[in-house]
């Protein structure tokens, strides 16, 4: 006899409706097959599945067995489909009976005596059913109970299955829905590390508020021990936590990664990831044999930070241009292409030369200048250029440092720091972007006005130093920024003359 029933298949961020046909017929030797593109994952879902069904008391059926997974020209990868083809034996089989098997879908890896283990990307699967809802009435989802945090909508309905046995008994009962609890989605405030550590430093400060509000990358330059990595480590805790629409966003990613925490259910918290300058370009970038999302998809709608950022290879340097120009990357691979969102703010650090102490006030350079040249030239050219701001990172006072006295908390630079972006997220309302760093000329020209006095200035400074257009871009971006952390429509002079000292300046 032949069922159908309904799992899925992951393409990239993207859940793919397979088809699970199972077909069991008397003639020819006993055999158990499974065709349609598996990798050797879903090969020795055989054995699992086998044990599974005879340490739960069925019979596993003693004659030839196929399995087809459709579409056959898509890849399928991992454990997941244990479950429905252990379902689909059962139905084949008539061991167990119901009504509209192909309506309901199931997933989940099985352990020899019949217990689910987690999958990834149940989050993307939620999200996909209920985009499909109206479509699909009847549909029914069956998921390990692990994975039940990642519920966010209960539509279509879910059933949480811990074990083999379970699924059966809700399946065939046609058990009600069990309620999933949703998790709070409150306002807390998680960070145990703030800029009230830091001593000093304002400059510095005000430049990562600036970052933050516009979400500018930034690059802070300085010598060793003056607290860059410090300060950029306490960036998340002036970042306004995700709204829902992003925490969904985000956590897919981490979903599908298999990285979600399995008790606390969606992320809230602002991604923040420090790869060590020894990643390849495809732990960053992402990819692989099988598709998993490198750090920059981690860091989606949070921060990538890079430290020591002349350190890392050049090719994994150069791999970062695509993604911060489109806030995607796109993977292809021999049978398919993956696009991975990628959205994130760059903080970059590093020393002014190879000793570290080159411009330090206490400390002499031992560099020579053609060594300097060399050590800044890793990093300029295209790179650059899609890095906003760039912050210098002083020795703070001795004096300063033994007095400790703390400074403003984090939490009143993220209040400000939230009302600056409500403002840019209102004013960007109609266009595909949220913040000011996001805007191309054509937006500038429609939301950036200088009065004439600034105008002027402008011009004048703009010719003196001969700026290109993307250093044109950069300036009124980060002046934009400035003028709405001070609730001010226009921009003026001394926005422009702020923005202007995060300006890129070894060559001047
Ligand atoms: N402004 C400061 N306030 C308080 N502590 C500081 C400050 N600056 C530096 N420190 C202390 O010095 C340590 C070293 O700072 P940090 O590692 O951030 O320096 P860095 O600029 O990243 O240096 P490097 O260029 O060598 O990486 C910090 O862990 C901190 O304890
Ligand atoms: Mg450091
Ligand atoms: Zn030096």
């Amino acid at each position: 006899m032949l069922v159908k029933i309904k799992s899925f298949a992951l393409d990239g961020l993207e859940p793919v409706p397979i088809d699970v046909e199972v077909d069991i017929t008397n003639s020819g030797l006993p055999s158990f097959s499974i065709v349609g593109l598996p990798d050797t994952a879903v090969q020795e879902s055989r054995e699992r599945v086998r044990s599974a069904l005879k340490n739960n008391g069925y019979l596993f059926p003693r004659h030839r067995i196929t399995v087809n997974l459709a579409p056959a020209d898509l890849k399928k990868e991992g454990s997941c489909y244990d479950l429905p083809i252990a379902i689909g034996i059962l139905l084949a089989s008539k061991q167990i009976q119901v009504k509209d098997s192909a309506t309901r879908y199931f997933i989940g890896e099985l352990s020899l005596d019949g217990l689910l283990r987690s999958v990834n990307g149940i989050l993307s699967m939620n999200c996909f059913l209920e985009r499909k809802s109206d479509k699909i009435q009847k549909t029914q989802f069956f998921f390990p109970y692990i994975n039940r945090n990642e519920i966010v909508f209960a539509n279509p309905t879910t059933f949480t299955c811990k074990s083999l046995a379970e699924t059966i008994e809700m399946l065939t009962n046609d058990c009600e829905a069990p309620e999933i609890k949703r998790i709070d989605f409150g306002n807390e405030d998680g960070y145990t590390i703030g800029f009230e550590d830091v001593v000093g430093q304002d400059f510095a400060k005000r430049a990562l508020e600036v970052a933050a509000s516009g979400m500018h990358n930034m690059m802070m330059i300085g010598p060793p021990g003056t607290g860059k990595t410090m300060l950029a480590r306490r960036l998340p805790s002036i970042l306004p936590m995700l709204s829902f629409e992003e925490s969904i966003d985000v956590s897919q990613i981490y979903s599908v990664a298999g990285m979600l925490q399995k008790d606390s259910g969606l992320i809230r918290k602002r991604p923040f990831r420090a790869p060590h300058h020894s990643s390849s370009a495809s732990a960053l970038i992402g990819g692989g044999s099988k598709p998993k999302p490198g750090e920059i998809s981690l860091a989606h709608r949070g921060v990538l930070f890079m430290d020591e950022f002349p350190e890392f290879q050049r090719n994994v340097i150069n791999a970062l241009r695509q993604p911060l120009e489109d806030g995607s990357i796109t993977i292809s691979r021999v049978h398919n292409t993956v696009k991975w969102p990628s959205k994130f703010m760059l903080i970059a650090t590093m020393n002014p030369c190879p000793c570290g102490y080159y411009g330090d006030s206490q400390k002499e350079c031992m560099c020579t200048p053609s060594q300097i040249k060399r050590y800044q030239a890793r990093i300029q050219g295209p790179i650059m250029d899609r890095i906003d701001m760039v912050c210098e990172v002083l020795r703070v006072d001795q004096e300063k440092l033994v007095k400790m006295k703390s400074s403003e908390p984090s939490k009143e630079v993220r209040d400000r720091v939230t009302i600056a972006q409500d403002i840019q997220k209102k004013r960007f309302k109609d266009e595909k972007y949220f913040f000011n760093s996001e805007m191309t000329s054509s937006a500038i020209r429609k939301y950036c006005n200088l009065d004439q006095e600034t105008e002027t200035f402008y011009a004048s400074i703009s010719k003196k130093f001969a700026f290109s257009g993307r250093e044109h871009l950069k300036v009124i971006k980060t002046s934009r920024t400035i003028a709405d952390m001070r609730h001010s429509k226009n921009i003026e002079l001394p926005d422009i003359c702020e923005a202007l000292q995060y300006r890129f300046r070894f060559n001047d």
